[in-house]
């Protein structure tokens, strides 16, 4: 059987188009599924759903999906997606409202998972790292679990029940990944607003005969998107933000590449003094300097490979989240230290992370750090690797 998987489309009929011609094209596809998150922010709210329940074996719902419907509240939403919220909702019609509210954001079909967001929270929990698809894998039942939501196309995964998750990112290699005898959560990127720096459509093809996933991405007229964005009236920002990736890593010219090494070359030099205790000492003094929360920091490196240190804090709202992984990644940089990436700036900003290679440093609002118990499960794991090394 080949698959082809979909998820947030977002109202972007041109780009929606695109994917079906590459997949139609270049696969003898036999089913089409829909993990969600077919309308907002976009223009075409009708075609995508139209195309869409013509098209897909099965079709999740996603937050956004049930946002139009007032199925679920939007005050977590920004300005942007509440203002494209409100005008999907206006042009939707009374038919694709009401097939909208008979879908569900989880289903199970033929022994593969399929959810809008997580296992744990089907529409708003998003699995942006390692530490998010670990709680995930525990509750997941089948060896294989697809879902959407984040916008980024990413391969988690975890050899045994009980070891860490690892990711593998399409944009570090081969657009293909062979699927072994691990648990799997694959998210398919979004066809209709991708986010991780590469415009162009992003979905997934699932072959179980080769037993592998491919990860394909479209190009198409986004400035199309654009113009019928900008004459309903559609944020700005929203319309911006389609072009965002331009200067991927593939596109970019050589001059680019040239100034980011110098760049990379005088940070490495400069930085080269700082130890990771001062640095892991410089992180908690800006977090306490700025208010933060209860910074605690687990040291983990004779447990794992994954850093030396591990840094969780909390800000009191979302708001205070972003400001201090700002604040962090800003005090750092004038010592010359460059994070390695930073992730989780998404629509609610209640976990961030900064990866300094050797310290990780997670910030999370007070409801993050009470339901994933980070603290607590590193500790576990520690206790655990102690028993096993004691033996
Ligand atoms: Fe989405």
């Amino acid at each position: 059987m080949i698959y082809c998987i979909l998820s947030d489309i977002h109202s972007n009929y041109s780009a929606l188009e695109a994917v079906f011609k590459d997949a139609e094209k270049n696969y003898n596809i036999n089913e089409v599924i829909c993990l969600g998150d077919i309308v907002g922010y976009g223009p075409f709210p009708n075609e995508c759903v139209d195309f869409i329940k013509n098209k897909c074996s099965v079709i999740c719902a996603g937050n956004h999906d049930f946002a139009a419907l007032n199925i679920i509240d939007i005050s977590e939403f920004n300005d942007y997606a509440k203002t494209a919220i409100q005008w999907t909702a206006e042009k939707l019609t009374d038919n694709n409202k009401d097939f909208i509210s008979n879908l569900k954001p989880y289903s199970y079909y033929r022994g593969v998972e399929l959810v809008h967001a997580s296992l744990s929270d089907n529409i708003s929990e998003y699995i942006i790292n390692v530490w998010s698809a670990v709680s995930n894998f525990k509750l997941q039942k089948s060896f294989l679990c697809f879902n959407g939501h984040t916008h980024t196309p990413v391969v988690f995964y975890q050899l045994t029940e009980h070891k860490d998750a690892r990711a593998y990112r399409f944009e570090d290699g081969p657009e293909y990944y062979v699927l072994e005898e691990n648990k799997y959560i694959i998210n398919a990127g979004s066809v209709g607003q991708p986010r991780d720096h590469d415009p162009r459509a992003s979905y997934l093809i699932y072959d179980t005969e080769k037993n592998m996933i491919l990860n394909r991405r479209v190009e198409y007229c986004i400035e199309d998107t654009q113009n019928a964005m900008r004459n309903a009236g559609l944020p700005f920002f929203l319309i911006e933000r389609l072009k965002e990736g331009k200067w991927s890593k593939q596109k970019s010219g050589c001059f680019s590449h040239f100034i980011n090494f110098i760049i990379f070359c005088i940070i490495i030099i400069l930085g080269a003094g700082m130890e990771v205790d001062e640095l892991k000492d410089l992180i908690v003094k800006i977090i306490d300097d700025k208010k933060g929360i209860e910074p605690e920091v687990i040291e983990v490196r004779d447990y794992t490979t994954i850093a030396d240190y591990l840094i969780i804090a909390e800000g009191t709202s979302s708001r205070h989240v972003k400001s201090l992984t700002r604040e962090i990644i800003s005090g750092v940089k004038k010592k010359g230290i460059m994070s390695i990436s930073s992730e989780g700036l998404l629509e609610d900003s209640s976990w961030t992370v900064i990866d300094y290679g050797s310290i990780l440093v997670h910030i999370m609002d007070e409801a993050a750090r009470k339901k994933f118990k980070l603290e607590e499960f590193w500790k576990i794991e520690i206790k655990k690797i102690k028993k096993m090394i004691e033996f």
